[in-house]
């Protein structure tokens, strides 16, 4: 039997969802039926669904009492709303269901596995917020919390970690038949580390180890854990708290980091090999996977920024959205994303262009143009045939010598702009010379003084370059070559500024391929 405080939130989203248009939302891209959404939770398939839950507010588009808000899809792309899943109803979580994850039982039925918040006054007449594991059991719509929960309390700490920060369990099955969970957590000086669980049947577990530790080098507290196997890899996910930039990586403060290594099951030992960021862009955060049937691990993060997301231009009525699902594969040790191939059946409208030349200037196409777009560019400098390819020839001095060989001049600057109007763009720009992929929404319309660009290294073949760039209305992910980078960002750009044009500073080879997706 659903709570009082669970049927409120259900009769209160299912009255004011009506106040928000389709044409008010993200098109492809899940946003809350209402109110305010943050991480990703639960991202699972169950009985022939895609399940997506979320953090959520329905109250007001701020933070607040943490839900769980509930979508289904067949395709990642279309959603439908169920009624709320969770609410902060029980003496252990009454202050928050914070983030979780899902599995199928034995039985069909679904487990939700989630943090319970507690807030502890502190002498002082503040709070801390006591956290803990909690259980749900469900068909799918409806959802019973456990007698026995907590499952997971300070009692299966390891010796120094914080049960004011030990959330955000992920679990999975193993061939083994047992269950595991992976969970953030931190030392009483806020250094990230990630524990292990593991239960015979779901709903008894025991501790395992610290799966991976940062020792001062990724930010601080590390939230929203994932953990798999990839490709012959296993791939350690999560959201650090507090990040300082290195080079051109971890820009975002509340940013986010891939960790890939192998992992010896017997012990429960991974070994890093590898680190990067997940996202380049501004708006990414605490990322969560699931396996697809047919073997496909595709990712969904918030596409937003917690360090941004309450400094609002305007009121809103909804706050909060979903990044791309996204294929993930790696690549010579790195973590690579595309978007979902189910995306390639909303594209309509194609336009095409081979060889358009942008010289010193502002070129536009007839038909490239929307704000539902999937956007393919090739640049490449005037003059670089395809048998003048050199690959791996990236460092400057060589891709100096070789144009003059090929002779060809380098172009400074390219920049593909969109969401344009008279008084607003976006732009995606390219220096080749410094190998400096930026995003810039300082014209998208924002009020306020947020962060609006970001810059990223990328790797190229002397001045050759491929982008992939969806736009959804409220929103931009730049995919970089085969999607070994990607970079995205919300914008605020009223909806009639549907222009997108190319300008180059020296001379510019375009190929161009345009879908409306609808
Ligand atoms: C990450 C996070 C999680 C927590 C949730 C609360 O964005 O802080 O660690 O479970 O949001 O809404």
């Amino acid at each position: 039997m659903a709570s009082e405080t669970l049927r409120e939130a259900r009769k209160y989203e299912e009255m004011t969802q009506v106040q928000i248009t389709q044409e008010e939302r993200p098109a492809f891209h899940l946003s809350p039926r209402v109110g305010w959404m943050n991480d990703p939770n639960g991202f699972s398939y169950y009985q022939g669904m895609y399940h997506m839950f979320y953090q959520y507010h329905p109250y007001s588009s701020y933070w607040g009492p943490m839900h769980w808000g509930h979508a289904v899809s067949r395709d990642l792309l279309h959603w439908e709303y169920l009624p709320a899943a969770l609410a902060p109803d029980m003496p252990y979580d009454k202050d928050g269901c914070f983030s979780g994850s899902a599995v199928t039982l034995p039985d069909g039925s679904q487990m939700l596995l989630y943090t319970g918040v507690l807030h502890e006054p502190q002498p002082d007449g503040s709070f801390r917020e006591a956290q803990t594991q909690c259980i749900a059991i469900g068909d799918g719509r409806d959802y019973e919390k456990l007698p026995g929960n907590p499952v997971l309390t300070e009692n299966d700490l390891p010796e120094g970690g914080s049960r004011y920060d030990f959330r955000d369990p992920k679990v999975w099955t193993m061939q083994d038949g047992r269950y595991y969970c992976v969970a953030g957590n931190c030392t009483a000086d806020k250094d990230g580390q990630i524990l292990l669980y593991s239960s015979a049947d779901g709903l008894h577990w025991q501790y395992e180890n610290i799966l991976a530790k940062n020792n001062g080098r990724f930010g601080r507290m590390w939230e929203c854990p994932d953990f798999f196997e990839l490709d012959g890899k296993w791939v350690l996910l999560t959201s650090p708290q507090d990040m300082l930039p290195r080079g051109f990586e971890y820009h975002n403060g509340n940013g986010t980091l891939c960790l890939v290594g192998t992992y010896d099951r017997e012990h429960h030992a991974f070994v890093e090999e590898a680190d990067q960021a997940i996202d380049y862009g501004i708006d990414f955060y605490a990322p969560q996977t699931v396996l697809a049937p047919d073997g496909r691990r595709i990712m969904i993060g918030w596409m937003q920024n917690w360090d941004t997301c309450n400094m609002r231009s305007q009121p809103k009525k909804w706050f909060g959205q979903m990044s791309l699902p996204r294929e993930l594969s790696i690549r010579d040790g790195r973590l690579y994303q595309w978007p979902i191939r189910e995306l390639e059946q909303l594209r309509c409208n194609k336009a095409e262009y081979r060889g358009v030349k942008v010289a010193d200037g502002i070129v536009r196409l007839e038909g490239v143009a929307g704000r539902q777009v999937d956007l393919e560019l090739e640049i490449r400098p005037a003059g670089l045939e395809e048998t003048d390819r050199a690959p791996g020839a990236e460092s400057l001095a060589e891709a100096g010598r070789a144009d003059r060989q090929a002779g060809t001049d380098m172009y400074r600057k390219f920049a593909v702009r969109f969401a344009q109007d008279t008084e607003h763009h976006t732009a995606v720009s390219f220096r080749p010379h410094e190998s400096i992929l930026k995003i810039d929404r300082k014209f998208s319309g924002s009020r306020r003084a947020i962060i609006h660009q970001r810059r990223s290294l990328v790797s190229h073949d002397r001045g050759r370059l491929r982008l992939r760039i969806i736009l959804d209305r409220f929103s931009a992910e730049i995919f970089v070559g085969d999607g070994e980078q990607v970079l995205t960002a919300t914008i605020d750009t009223p909806l009639g500024a549907e222009g997108i044009s190319f300008y180059a500073d020296g001379e510019v080879v375009l190929d161009v391929v345009k879908y409306d997706l609808q």
